[in-house]
């Protein structure tokens, strides 16, 4: 049975906000598919996890066999929250494009998951490319929002989308391959006009959808059918 970790980024207040109201989609859909689900729920956005300092640099590249006590100490909230990507086969991640960019709340997050001897290797003996992860096979749905629009390959915004691409670069610590990311974008928020509701509405359904086919993936998943397809 699949366990589900659904993280939320967004700062705002559940109903003010479209990505936790996409995350609560997912969520509903998967888990109706597939009942047995376990979740685990990290809400970032509102209980954000403290900025790393150099304390925390400290310990964690110390070998855990030479770590003091307090470097045990300070590592506790990074273990758990490594423990629940770990443990989770699907990551659902509710996103808004703050600044451009990712919310300092995931940042802080993927801070506290990249972690040396847990979620990556190290070794000069690699060449130009050191870096290796240590988790795979897991999934990666990424439900997120934007203010303005245009921010996909090709459009008018695309220089200056410093999101998609940072998730991507660091997907490889959460234990995800670049092909098993899938995204959903709400686009237009800030104009509030049919551009926002026709994208808030195909978002939904593109978020049902990819609910519906990780949850019937499953090996003890049950798929209720297909929903009808995006316009
Ligand atoms: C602090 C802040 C910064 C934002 N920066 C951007 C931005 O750079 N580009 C953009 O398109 N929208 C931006 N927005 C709009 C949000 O992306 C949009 O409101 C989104 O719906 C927020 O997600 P939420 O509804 O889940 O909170 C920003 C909103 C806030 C509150």
């Amino acid at each position: 049975m699949a366990t589900l970790l659904r993280i939320d980024a967004s700062a705002q207040l559940d109903d003010r906000s479209l990505t936790r109201k996409l995350t609560g989609l997912f969520m509903d859909e998967f888990l109706k598919a597939a009942p047995g689900t376990e979740t685990i729920v990290r809400d970032i956005g509102h209980s954000p996890v403290p900025p790393i300092d150099h304390r925390f640099i400290h310990a964690a590249f110390t070998p855990p066999e030479v770590r003091e006590d307090w470097m045990h100490e300070r590592l506790i909230l990074s273990d758990q929250l490594v423990d629940e990507v770990e443990t989770a086969d699907i990551l659902v991640l509710g996103v808004p494009m703050y600044n451009y960019g990712m919310p300092a709340a995931l940042k802080g997050w993927v801070d506290h998951i990249a972690r040396i001897g847990r979620t990556f290797s190290f070794d000069l003996s690699r060449g130009d490319f050191p870096i290796e992860p240590i988790l795979s096979g897991k999934k990666l749905v990424v439900l997120s929002s934007r203010g303005e629009f245009g921010f996909q390959a090709g459009g008018v915004r695309s220089h200056m989308n410093a999101l998609d691409p940072a998730i991507a670069a660091c997907a490889h610590y959460f234990g995800v391959a670049a092909s098993d990311i899938q995204t959903v974008t709400i686009e237009y928020q800030e104009f509030k006009d049919a551009r926002h509701q026709e994208s808030a509405a195909i978002a939904e359904i593109k978020t049902r959808e990819i609910a519906l086919q990780l949850a019937s993936s499953q090996p003890e998943g049950v798929a209720f059918g297909s929903l009808p397809a995006v316009a």
